[in-house]
């Protein structure tokens, strides 16, 4: 697209087209778009798309705008303008001295927000386990019940009770967050907190949980899911999909990303990134007794543990 049909196209008041190029300068200097010429006698610019627009873009059904727009909504940016007096107080994160309450209980008092911050989670999780049922398809085979712990509206639960329909499957959240779901067929939600009791399976799957909560609220989610998978004499396996800290010969970008994603869980909630020694260290403190990671996508990692 040229760049006037882009201002053509665009909702935009009149006096503001000047400064649409100056946009676009800087989405191309970012890698959102790339500069083509439409044909060598024509001097006007135009632009493509790349590989990180395609992922923002409305159509595409793996699109991952709802993360964006969670991660710029002002409840989450707000925080960060309160790292100084966070620094010098007691409070347990910014988020808590912003908004005087935990992220997990504000997300239980606003709705609107909850909404959000599920359809971001959704989102994530919609792109990940198109790969994850594709590519670990042998992770999931044999089992015949599953749990995704904080498995928040269930669209990690739902890709696989439709890729293995004779797996139970359980989505299993904070009340407020599973209250409005039906189950179907081989999928059922469950609320209650994760810190009491998980609900038994063969396989107990957490994605992006235990880097939302230190060392001392993971060793003891982690002996909840080792009750879970262990009920009955059995030996089940947890599934946990991560990012992990230095665990590829590492870009500049990549590093930016596993930093400000660490910093985004120091200002939100009690949580950290962490690297194969410290996820090693969690595991045996839990008392397991083995692990295995398979990289899945970018940074993130699919780690089996057992007991
Ligand atoms: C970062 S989100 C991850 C959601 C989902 N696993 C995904 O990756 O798409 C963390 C989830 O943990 C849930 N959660 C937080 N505290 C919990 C608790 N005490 N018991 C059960 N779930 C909890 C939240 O409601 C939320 O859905």
């Amino acid at each position: 697209m040229t760049l006037s049909e882009l201002i053509t196209a665009l909702p935009i008041y009149p006096t503001k087209s000047p400064h649409v190029y100056r946009l676009m300068r800087i989405l191309i200097h970012s890698g959102f778009f790339a500069p083509k010429n439409t044909n060598e006698n024509d001097q006007e610019e135009a632009y493509v798309l790349t590989e990180s627009s395609r992922l923002l873009i409305k159509d595409n059904p793996l699109s991952v705008t709802p993360f964006l727009l969670a991660v710029v909504d002002p409840v989450l940016t707000t925080p960060w303008n309160y790292l100084t007096t966070w620094f010098q107080n007691e409070d347990l994160t910014p988020f808590d001295t912003a908004h005087g309450k935990t992220f997990w209980d504000y997300g239980g008092d606003e709705p609107k927000f909850a909404n959000i911050f599920n359809d971001a989670m959704a989102s994530d999780a919609r792109l990940v386990m198109s790969i994850v049922v594709d590519k670990c398809k042998g992770v999931f085979e044999g089992l015949k019940s599953f749990v995704d712990v904080g498995g928040g509206t269930g669209t990690v639960t739902k890709a696989i009770a439709d890729t293995f329909p004779d797996i139970e499957c359980t989505v299993f959240d904070l009340p407020h967050v599973v209250a409005d779901f039906q189950g179907s067929k081989n999928l059922k939600y469950v609320g209650g907190d994760m810190f009491e009791a998980v609900p038994p399976a063969d396989a107990v799957f957490m994605k992006w949980i235990l880097h939302d909560w230190n060392e001392e609220d993971s060793v003891k989610l982690l002996k909840r899911c080792k009750e879970a998978i262990t009920t009955n004499d059995k030996k089940g396996k947890v599934i946990i999909i991560e990012l992990m800290m230095e665990n590829q010969k590492e870009d500049k970008k990549s590093t930016e990303t596993q930093l400000f994603f660490d910093m985004m869980l120091m200002v939100l909630v009690k949580g950290r990134e962490r690297n194969e020694k410290e996820w090693a260290k969690l595991f045996m403190d839990a008392g397991f007794s083995n692990y295995k990671i398979t990289p899945i996508l970018g940074l993130r990692v699919l780690i089996e543990v057992y007991p």
